[in-house]
């Protein structure tokens, strides 16, 4: 499966692409322990940053103790619900800002509604609150699990590769798939295109700065602060 954001997750309603996890806390909690993950606990975790003193002084400066599994779990989650990119264009557009998208990506919009991907794809996320099958019309990909939390596209063009199992390499295949898969369209390119455009007004910032595939961060971008 590929590894969903967590940026605007604190917006879904359920987590995950099986959406089988209702909050932040429980998520970080189960990735701790799944032996395919971190195969650990939180209470493992927090014995651990209680060997540190700078960790322990946060906590302390926090929750008025050290760490432990509650805290850390709330910690965590707590930084989490931080993970928001607001002011995309779509954001500013639909405030009132009418130069904020372009013509082919306001088209994209208008075919987002008429064809019915915000059917699936809509509320503050675009996309996150709602379960669905995939391949309603049309099989793609694998067939498992076959109900997926109908995933946001908030900064969808920086998270390739698509679906929950990679399958789709580019924005392009994946829509045009959306469009056979879920709807019953073959979509031209020109619609396509129309609806990667519009698909590119959606990403937003944090901190200042615009959310970019993980593929074009310099390597000290990623590093720990
Ligand atoms: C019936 C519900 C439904 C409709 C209609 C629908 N989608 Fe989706 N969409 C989904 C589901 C469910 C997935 C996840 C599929 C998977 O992972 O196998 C998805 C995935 C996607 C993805 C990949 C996102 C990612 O992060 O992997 C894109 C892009 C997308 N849809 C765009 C569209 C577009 C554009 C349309 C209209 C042409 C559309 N969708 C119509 C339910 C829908």
């Amino acid at each position: 499966m590929t590894t969903p954001t967590v940026f605007n997750a604190a917006l879904s309603f359920h987590l995950n692409w099986e959406g089988n996890v209702r909050s932040l806390e429980r998520e970080a909690e189960q990735t701790l322990g799944n032996p395919e993950t971190m195969a650990s606990s939180a209470a493992e975790a927090a014995v651990k940053l209680r060997a540190d003193p700078k960790m322990v002084r946060l906590f302390r400066d926090a929750y008025g103790k050290g760490p432990d599994a509650a805290t850390l779990l709330d910690a965590i989650a707590t930084y989490e619900r931080s993970l928001l990119t607001p002011g995309s264009r779509f954001d500013r557009w639909l405030a009132g800002d009418s130069g904020a998208i372009t013509a082919k990506e306001l088209a994209g919009y208008q075919l987002f509604k008429s064809l019915g991907c915000i059917a699936c794809h809509q509320g503050a996320n675009v996309g996150g609150n709602l379960f669905q099958r995939h391949g309603i019309f049309h099989p793609f990909g694998s067939r498992l699990p076959e109900l997926v939390r109908v995933p946001s596209l908030r900064n969808v063009v920086a998270t390739p590769p698509y679906f929950h199992d990679g399958s789709a390499p580019t924005l392009e295949a994946a829509v045009k798939i959306m469009g056979f898969a879920q709807l019953d369209r073959v979509l031209t390119d020109e619609q396509v295109s129309a609806l990667v455009a519009f698909l590119g007004t959606l990403t937003g910032s944090y901190r200042g700065q615009e959310i970019r595939p993980a593929s074009a961060l310099a390597p000290a971008a990623m590093a720990p602060p």
